[in-house]
């Protein structure tokens, strides 16, 4: 599978994160106690980007309406209405470069 350069792994602090545009996907790299993951950047509730919203331990948090997902897996963890997980993307580490498989 074709792996895409995100940045450096200096690039992205432990709790941050950091949004790529590939094959016309956004997708958003966050780094979670030294590990990175890597998930679709836009909310299946309406459609904000998640890069904008923030981060709890492993939780990303949509800045619009508060939905709450696992970074690890995609897994919506609260929300008030049901709406659809994210799709997750393998991440590799090579060196200090992050690469994800979109
Ligand atoms: S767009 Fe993300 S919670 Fe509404």
């Amino acid at each position: 599978m074709e792996k895409i350069f995100v940045c450096k792994t200096t690039q992205i602090s432990v709790g941050q994160m950091k949004k790529i545009s590939v094959n016309g996907k956004d997708i958003v790299v966050a780094n979670i106690g030294g590990d990175y993951f890597a998930i679709n950047d836009t909310c299946t509730h309406a459609g904000a980007s998640l890069s904008e919203g923030k981060i709890e331990d492993s939780t990303i948090i949509c800045a619009w309406h508060g939905a709450q997902f696992d970074c690890k897996n995609g897994k919506l963890i609260k929300f008030p209405a049901k709406i659809n997980d994210l799709e997750v993307y393998n991440v590799i580490v090579e060196e200090d470069n992050i690469l994800v498989e979109p």
